[in-house]
């Protein structure tokens, strides 16, 4: 296996950083979530600064839905990052952590009158909207309260993209955003309200996207629509929301590109109409969870057991679908290694497997790996993104913990839930 940009060799052993992967699986038991914090850092400075070199006015809004783990936020904040957020829960969690108002991004395809509340009281930098009816809603909403909303419309421009079914958005068979005549509609009544000054049009096609070409695609579509709300409106928007859906590479056959490449193909078509049909000081927001934290983090999982049956050799560990469930969703592949044997060829095919009583609960199948044994330390590597965001309780298993490292430091930044924690909510039961 090529070495994974978070892990280092010393003395024949993986690391994390500096921090000994086998020192966390004492300290901190197994299953475990491992997050490199420098790792973070970087893929945030590399796409600030190629978007940066195009645009100085680039927002980039970190996707929450990837990973709210504060600390992981509060690390994104205070790099400069914003807040994308898709539930008032998201935005609590921005609040709490100090993201400045004008700062969040506020989606989502079905919010509730409540949560629009939320949204339209903290005055978000950005409400991007994905009906008429919600549209109306706003304003009735922004009426009583007598605030200002910053609006802006998604728009679905029906743009193919490769990906997993599940996770491609900006076709037109999809629930996502406005078709392009409903979405021109929205802006002519937008215009009409006293309480919402239309500011933004917004784009997000799908996440995992392993080229540029869909980006492109979409980005000159919207281009062409905003050419026509100016022509047509008289209207000049200044936040331009691209979206997200940078890939990040899970197998070694995911090419994918580098942030320059996406920065270098698709800023120009914007920047290019700044000035014109765009206000001259808009702001190009990004708004990446994947690709920021995708690949920063691992699932450390103690092997229980090792069976076969016919022709199948079983790998049984103990972390689950509940702790990690794109397997079972997407059909993902993480790549794993066996840490503890990491230097060893791989002899052997297994499936992996957690302890959840579904045949979904399968990480990788047939998978090279060297003999493995009872009490072995797998990594399921990539795990950053849409692992802990996306877990659940199933089985009644308590979530696992977070580590953070830094160089040589290590944070606890969730504790594992306890069992008490699994029931908290359940009332009336005596
Ligand atoms: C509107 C919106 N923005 C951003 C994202 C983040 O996508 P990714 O993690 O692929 O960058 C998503 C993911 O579903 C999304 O729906």
């Amino acid at each position: 296996m090529s070495l994974h940009p978070i892990f280092n060799i010393k003395n024949g052993e993986l690391y994390v950083e500096n921090v000994r992967v086998m020192d966390l699986v004492e300290k901190y038991g197994t299953p475990l979530h491992v997050i490199s914090s420098n790792r973070i850092k970087q893929k945030y400075g590399e796409l600030y600064s190629a978007s940066t070199e195009y645009w100085k006015n680039t927002l980039i809004c970190y996707a929450y839905k990837a990973n709210p783990t504060l600390a992981i936020l509060k690390l994104l904040h205070g790099l400069g990052a914003g807040a994308e957020v898709v539930s008032a829960g998201e935005l609590y969690a921005a609040r709490l952590i100090g993201v400045k108002h004008d700062k969040i991004v506020f989606n989502g395809v079905s919010k509730s009158p409540s949560e629009l509340s939320d949204a339209i009281s903290v005055q978000v930098g950005l409400l991007n909207i994905e009906s008429l009816t919600e549209l109306k809603l706003i304003n009735d909403i922004a009426s009583k309260l007598n605030i200002q909303v910053n609006l802006g419309v998604r728009i679905n421009f029906d743009v193919p993209v490769r990906t997993h079914r599940y996770i491609s958005t900006g076709m037109k068979f999809h629930k996502f955003g406005l078709g392009v005549n409903e979405a021109f509609e929205a802006y002519k009544l937008a215009l009409k309200s006293k309480r919402i000054r239309v500011r933004g049009i917004h784009v997000h096609i799908g996440s995992q996207i392993l080229t540029v070409y869909p980006f492109v695609k979409a980005s000159n579509n919207l281009v062409s629509f905003a050419e026509k709300l100016y022509e047509t409106l008289k209207l000049r928007l200044d936040l331009i929301d691209l979206g997200g859906g940078l890939g990040i590479q899970y197998s070694l056959e995911d090419k994918t590109f580098s942030p320059q490449e996406y920065c270098k193909n698709v800023f120009p078509i914007i920047t290019e109409k700044i000035g014109t049909i765009f206000d001259d000081e808009s702001i190009i927001i990004l708004e990446p969870g994947r690709y920021l934290v995708g690949d920063a983090g691992i699932l450390l999982t103690r092997v229980n057991y090792v069976k076969q049956i016919g022709d199948i050799k079983w790998v049984l560990v103990d972390a689950g679908m509940n702790d990690l469930i794109r397997p079972a969703l997407y059909d993902a592949l993480h790549r794993i290694v066996v840490v503890n044997k990491f230097d060893l060829p791989s002899v052997e095919r297994y499936s992996v497997s957690g302890p959840i009583c579904e045949s979904a609960d399968v990480f990788v199948r047939d998978y090279p790996l060297p003999k493995v044994d009872i009490g072995d330390i797998l990594a399921i590597l990539d795990t950053g993104a849409y692992g802990i965001s996306m877990s659940s309780q199933y089985n009644c298993r308590p979530r696992a913990p977070i580590v953070m490292v830094e160089g040589e430091d290590v944070k606890l930044i969730r504790r594992r839930e306890t069992y008490a924690d699994i029931f908290m909510c359940d009332l009336n039961y005596r």
